[in-house]
């Protein structure tokens, strides 16, 4: 079975799928935006602190139940313990874990399709097909149908080439791509009046906002949502590793990674509202606090692609790029759950597996666009504040209490011996125990009342 199993060809390889997977619109909008509302640079210093102090930690424990299990996540939770009741509550958690992944990827596909559509608009537009940007521009059902089920096929194509042709081979082209291109946004937008002003509330803290729970509680929640932990995927992708690749090092690149990127796409949105507003774009609401989410990414920015004449299309042109391919690393990444459960649980073909999966969630993803305003924001937050948070505890649980502490650590250190011997890594099985799960729930609870 092992052998029969894919597996990351390179250590770099994995690094950029799990980067892939981690970075994605919740990085370039979400954090941003976040940071922009929250205090700036507070917001961003107690999102680095919790990315360390609690996503990371978290995410090791997906990796090494991964890597130790080496299955899908309902196989890998359900056969960690001989216990009849212990495999009874993995089976529950696993499918728990698969059915949010498979309620993200649904809504993911659908906003996946809106960055495709907004990419295609500028490309019409600069070739002069006048009626493609006008039906590209609607918000027409056909519209978002057909956009999201081109993000859907691409998704459904690479995750059916497998784990090193398909996810390795295109988050390895895909990646480098997008931090080109964000960085010669940054570049850009640098050169306009008003960047400055941008970077000021971006990086200058307010330090009054440190300790508002609040703060707190959104910064955790992006955390979470951003480093794609809780519903299988970093396990799954742990799982592909090699027995003995670094698993603290990597899952400490990754988190790296993915809070670095986030940081630098503040660097590029930041100074680009603050660039909007200097050309009289309006980029507050009647409360008086900056446009965040859909309205920023779908009117804020577009209004002032617009205002730069042609330089604009080609900037709308690369940013939108930059979301479609940010989503579909993420989006393949998810869909790798419901792939790698139906390949080794019910032997199916990898492809046949991908069509199938694919093809389901696409329906789901038809049934949200048609009833949008009673699902697409119900799925959203029942995913992400309740599903993610909680699964994220349950998966805690199982590294913490169901592995043993000496499988834990051997798994940990595999090929580097000289890992048990660090202060941190003997206290992490603790920390994993105890103090993940509690902090985490804490949190949730704070938050859901
Ligand atoms: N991490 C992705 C983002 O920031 C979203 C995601 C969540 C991907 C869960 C996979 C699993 O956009």
């Amino acid at each position: 079975m092992a052998t029969e199993r894919g597996q990351f060809s390179s250590k770099i390889g994995f690094l950029l799928a799990a980067a892939g997977s981690a970075v994605g619109l919740g990085n370039i909008w979400g954090f941003p935006t976040q940071a922009a509302s929250n205090g700036g640079a507070a917001f961003l210093l107690v999102y680095l602190i919790l990315a360390f102090i609690l996503a990371y930690p978290a995410l090791m424990a997906e990796l090494t139940i991964g890597r130790y299990a080496r299955a899908n996540v309902i196989t890998a939770l359900s056969e960690l313990s001989p216990s009849p009741l212990l495999k009874r509550a993995g089976l529950a958690v696993g499918i728990g874990a698969l059915t949010v992944a498979v309620f993200i990827l649904s809504f993911y596909a659908i906003v996946a399709g809106w960055m495709l559509a907004e990419f295609i608009s500028p490309a019409a537009q600069l070739l002069q097909l006048d009626g493609l940007a006008r039906w590209v521009g609607s918000q027409s059902f056909s519209r978002n149908a057909l956009m999201c089920g081109v993000m859907s096929a691409l998704t459904i194509m690479i995750i059916a080439r497998g784990v090193e042709q398909g996810i390795e081979a295109w988050s390895t082209r895909l990646m480098p791509a997008l931090f080109l291109i964000l960085l010669g946004m940054i570049g850009y937008v640098f050169t306009q009046a008003g960047a400055l002003a941008g970077l000021r509330a971006y990086l200058v803290p307010d330090l009054t906002r440190l300790g508002d729970p609040a703060l707190i509680l959104s910064a955790m929640g992006q955390a979470f949502f951003s480093l794609s932990l809780g519903v299988g995927t970093m396990l799954i992708y742990g799982s592909y590793l090699r027995d003995t690749d670094n698993l603290p090092r990597l899952g400490a690149a990754v988190t790296l990674l993915d809070t670095g990127f986030a940081f630098t796409a503040g660097l590029l949105i930041l100074p680009a509202i603050y660039v909007a507003q200097a050309q009289g774009i309006s980029v507050f609401n009647t409360e008086g606090t900056l446009i965040a989410g859909p309205d920023l990414i779908f009117q804020v920015l577009p209004a002032l692609f617009d205002n730069m004449g042609a330089a604009g299309s080609w900037l709308a042109l690369a940013f939108f790029a930059l979301m479609s391919i940010a989503a579909l690393t993420s989006a393949i990444s998810l869909l790798e759950v419901p792939v790698s459960v139906a390949v080794e649980r019910c032997s199916m073909s990898r492809p046949t597996a991908a069509l199938l999966s694919g093809g389901v969630i696409f329906m789901i993803s038809l049934l949200i666009i048609w009833q949008f305003d009673a699902l697409f924001n119900t799925v959203i937050s029942l995913t992400t504040v309740y599903g993610q948070p909680l699964l994220g505890v349950a998966l805690c649980v199982f590294a913490g209490w169901v592995l043993h502490r000496n499988q834990l650590l051997k798994e940990l250190s595999n090929g580097h011996p000289e890992i048990e011997s660090t202060f941190f890594w003997r206290v992490w099985p603790f920390y994993v125990k105890f103090i993940c799960p509690s902090l985490i729930l804490i949190t949730f609870v704070q938050s859901v009342r």
